[in-house]
Parts: C-alpha cells; structure tokens; sequence
C-alpha cells in the first residue's frame, strides 16, 4: 500500500517537473523571457531529482546504502561540473557542451549493457526490451564518439576541415546494415555478442559521421549531438522504465532536431545531407589555389581612412572573442559616432563558437543594440558603404561561399563585405577560419590586412584618431 502511494507521488512530481520543462523551453525561446525559463527548468530538475531519489530510496533492500551512494555519487559529479562551469571560458562553452553530450551519450550506453543483464528478471515482453536495449545502446554510441569528435574539433585538438575516406557514405550505409542484422541475431539470440559487436561497429560510425562534417557546419552538428543526447535519454528512460527520462529525453531530443533544422535552413543546408555525414558534398578547401597578392595597412592609414567615411560597418567575429577586443571596439563605435559617422554592426548568425556570441559580447561592452544588425537586415546595404572592419571574422566573411562550389562553405549565406568601397581585416597571420578555407576576401583589391591582435590594433586605431 505504502509503495503505491510513493508510486502515485513520484509519478504526480513528474507530471509536475515535465509541465516546468515544457514551460522552461517556451521561456528560453525569448530574451526577455529566458530568466524565467531557467528558473522553471531549475526547480523542474531539483522536483524530479528528490521525486527519483525517494523513489529509488524507498524500493532498495537498504534505503540508508542506496541514499548515501546516490549522494556520494552526486557530491562527486556535482563539484565536477561546479568547477567546470566556474573556470569554462566563454569561448570554451561549445566544446564543454559537446563533451557533456558524450557523457549522456556513455550513460545510455551502460544503461543498456545493464538493462540487458538484467533480462533475465524482466517479465513484460522481452522482445520489445531488447529493442530498446539494442536502439539505446545503438544512439548512445553513436553520441558518445561523434560528441568527442565535436569536442576535439571545438577545442582545436584536431583540425575542422572533413576527414573524406574514399567510399565514406558506403561506409556509413554499411553501419547501419550492419548494425540492423545484428539487431535481428539479437533478438533471436538473447546473445551478448551482437549486442557487443553493434557497439563497436557504433562507436566507429559516430566518429566517422562527425569526423566527416566540414568546420562550417559544427554549429549544426553540435544541435545535432544535442538532440541525439536526448534521444539516448529517452532511450534510457524506456530500459529504466522512467517515465520522467522518456519525456525529458523526447523534449532534449525535439527540440535540439528543430533547432538543427533552423540552422540549416539559416546557413542553407540539407538536414539529410549533415546528419548523413556531409552525403552528397563534394568539396575541396581551395588552398592550392592561387589567389594573388593581398595588401597591408596599419593602424594610422585605417584611422584616416575611417576619418574621411561618411558609412562604417563592423562585422566581429570569433577573433573578436579570442582578442576580447570587444572594449575597444566600443569605445571606438562611440568615437566615430561622435564625429558623424553612421556606425552599424553586421551580425553573421553563427559568428564565433555559440549562437548569439556576437551580441552578447557588443551587449557586455555596452554598445547600443539598435545598431547591431542581422546579416539579412545588413547585406543590401554594403554596396552603399564606405568602410568594413573585419573584426576576427573570417568564413563568415568568405566569398568563396557564393563563388566556389566545391569549397566546404559553398551556398552557406555570408556577409557580402566586399561589395563595400573599402574593406579592412583585422586578424593575426594569413591563417584559414574554423572552415579551414582559404579566403578569396583578403587577395581582393579594395581588401587590406591590418594584422595583429584585436584588441591592440583597434587600441591602435583609437589613438591614431
Ligand atoms: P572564424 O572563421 O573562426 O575565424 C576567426 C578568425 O579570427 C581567424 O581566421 C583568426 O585568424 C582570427 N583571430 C583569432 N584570434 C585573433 C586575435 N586575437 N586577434 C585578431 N584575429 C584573431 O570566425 P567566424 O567568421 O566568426 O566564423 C565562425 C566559424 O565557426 C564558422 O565556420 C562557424 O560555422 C563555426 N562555428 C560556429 C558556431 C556557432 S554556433 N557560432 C559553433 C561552432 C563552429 P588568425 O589566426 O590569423 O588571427
């Protein structure tokens, strides 16, 4: 009697804790919104994570063990990410949420291998479990090794541009055959080995899947990985038989798959195409071809050349962050506004490493948000601009996305800076952006580099003026 009752209680908390996840996402779609949002999340996971602990308190032969295993386990993990989230630099925030991906990617994983130990015990209809323990085992592989290939690649600890093995699409299509026969001699078998086998054969797709996608399209993937860290939860909930994970899960996982389809929409991509591995992309990196001279300016010849404009448009993008030039930028805004010079700001949607990384650094620094402008709002109005300063953009920036093909960016929208009167790019060396493409912007010849960090050569600029 006592067990319903804990049952009907878990089971109301849940229904609660769901109602505050759905309400928390609604409330992180808007800015204005997006405090409240957490808050609702917030106290959606501290309900079901009391709600679970009494629950799995309450069935355990010894409830004071199982308690303090559960919070030794949580003291444990919750420092962890208490650190990681304290020291994790903001431009270090994508690579931390690829590798918190792999983790429930892992977790899935061993759910699984545990859930079919226990077989055994199960008394509903085995073959359904076993499915699931297959499908779970399956995506939590497949997130596990494509989140470390994410993270590796965020963290510049392997280059972005596409690992391209001869034959690689049949090589994924092969995965999956393989993958599903096994899944019949599964079944049929109850055996270990094919569930065993899959997961290596999983684990090697994951990283190739990932491995393959281009740097341009990480911000895609990275939703990507996203929604398949929730399917893996949703996966665990039905082993575990939580209802709670089969809905979080289902919400991570739908969401993060809308999310991806926004982005591909936004940078004009095949949603089959990235989470087929990069399938039907023919690409070359373009650095083996010639493009000329570029030219070099320094600080005082830009402060001139700024003095004299009457339209100045300022496109940042991750050198920006990485320089924390976005200060100087500022204060430099302000100058040039106060000697009458039309100032905007040209935001390209995946600038930097996270989405909205741009505005939230312009916000920080203070500079006033009706002049930050979208991409879309922006791009017509180039032809009728006297100066751009390329703040640390590069692929954003890269005309080869319209003008090439075969490069890696080819059909991704980009801001059309070239088409303005003057063109000025602030970065340190003649090295390629995150795409690993060579950018035909810096051989054009109303193109200038003014090489060097950021912030120093706007600093630079600054007391030029
Ligand atoms: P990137 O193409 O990454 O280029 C940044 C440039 O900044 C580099 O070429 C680098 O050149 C320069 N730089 C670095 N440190 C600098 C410093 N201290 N001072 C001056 N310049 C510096 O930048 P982007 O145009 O913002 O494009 C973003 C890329 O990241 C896209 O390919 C996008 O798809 C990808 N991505 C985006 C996201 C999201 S959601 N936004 C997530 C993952 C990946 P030097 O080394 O020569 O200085």
């Amino acid at each position: 009697m006592a067990g319903t009752a804990t049952t009907n209680v878990v089971q109301a908390a849940y229904i609660v804790s769901a109602v505050l996840f759905v309400l928390s996402l609604a409330g992180l779609s808007k800015h204005e919104k997006a405090k409240e949002g957490n808050a609702f999340g917030v106290t959606g996971m501290v309900i079901a994570l009391l709600a679970t602990i009494w629950l799995a308190v309450s069935q355990a032969h010894n409830g004071i063990v199982t308690l303090l295993l559960i919070l030794v386990a949580m003291a444990i993990g919750g420092s962890i990410g208490l650190w990681r989230a304290r020291v994790v630099e903001m431009t270090q925030m994508p690579e931390l949420v690829a590798m918190l991906h792999s983790f429930v990617g892992l977790a899935a994983v061993l759910v699984g291998f545990n859930s079919f130990g226990e077989s055994s015990e199960f008394t509903g209809g085995l073959t359904v479990h076993l499915v699931e323990v297959f499908l779970g085992v399956f995506i939590g592989a497949v997130t596990f090794t494509g989140s470390i290939v994410a993270f590796l690649k965020l963290s510049a600890r392997i280059k972005s541009s596409p690992l391209m093995l001869p034959a690689r699409h049949w090589l994924n299509l092969l995965a999956v055959i393989v993958s599903l026969v096994l899944l019949v001699v599964f079944v049929q078998t109850h055996a270990l080995w094919p569930l065993a086998l899959m997961t290596v054969v999983a684990l090697a797709f994951g990283w190739h899947l990932v491995a393959s996608i281009g740097g341009g399209d990480m911000p895609v993937v990275v939703s990507m990985l996203n929604s398949y860290s929730g399917w893996a939860a949703a996966a665990a909930g039905f082993m575990l038989g939580n209802d709670l994970l089969i809905v979080t899960g289902a919400l991570v996982g739908s969401s993060g798959a809308i999310l991806s389809y926004i982005m591909c929409k936004a940078m004009n991509r095949s949603f089959i195409s990235v989470i087929a591995g990069g399938f039907g992309q023919e690409v070359s990196l373009g650095d083996d071809k010639d493009y000329g001279e570029h030219r070099e300016t320094n600080a005082e010849d830009v402060a001139e050349l700024l003095k004299d404009a009457k339209s100045v448009v300022i496109t940042p993008g991750y050198g920006m962050a990485v320089a924390q030039a976005q200060y100087p930028v500022a204060e430099l805004t302000s100058q040039l506004r106060k000697r009458g010079i039309d100032v905007r700001f040209g935001i390209h949607p995946v600038a930097g490493r996270l989405p909205g990384h741009m505005n939230v650094l312009l916000a920080e620094a203070k500079v006033p948000y009706d002049i930050v402008e979208e991409m879309d709002e922006i791009n017509d109005d180039f032809p009728d601009t006297d100066v751009v300063l390329v703040i640390g953009a590069n692929d954003t920036v890269n005309p080869a996305a319209s003008e090439e093909p075969t490069s890696p960016i080819a059909g991704m929208p980009v801001l059309e800076v070239w088409k303005a009167k003057d063109v000025v790019v602030f970065k340190r060396s003649m090295a390629t952006g995150y795409a690993g493409v060579q950018n035909p912007l810096f051989f054009k010849d109303n193109s200038q580099m003014l090489f060097g960090d950021a912030k120093e050569r706007v600093e630079d600029i600054i007391k030029a003026l």
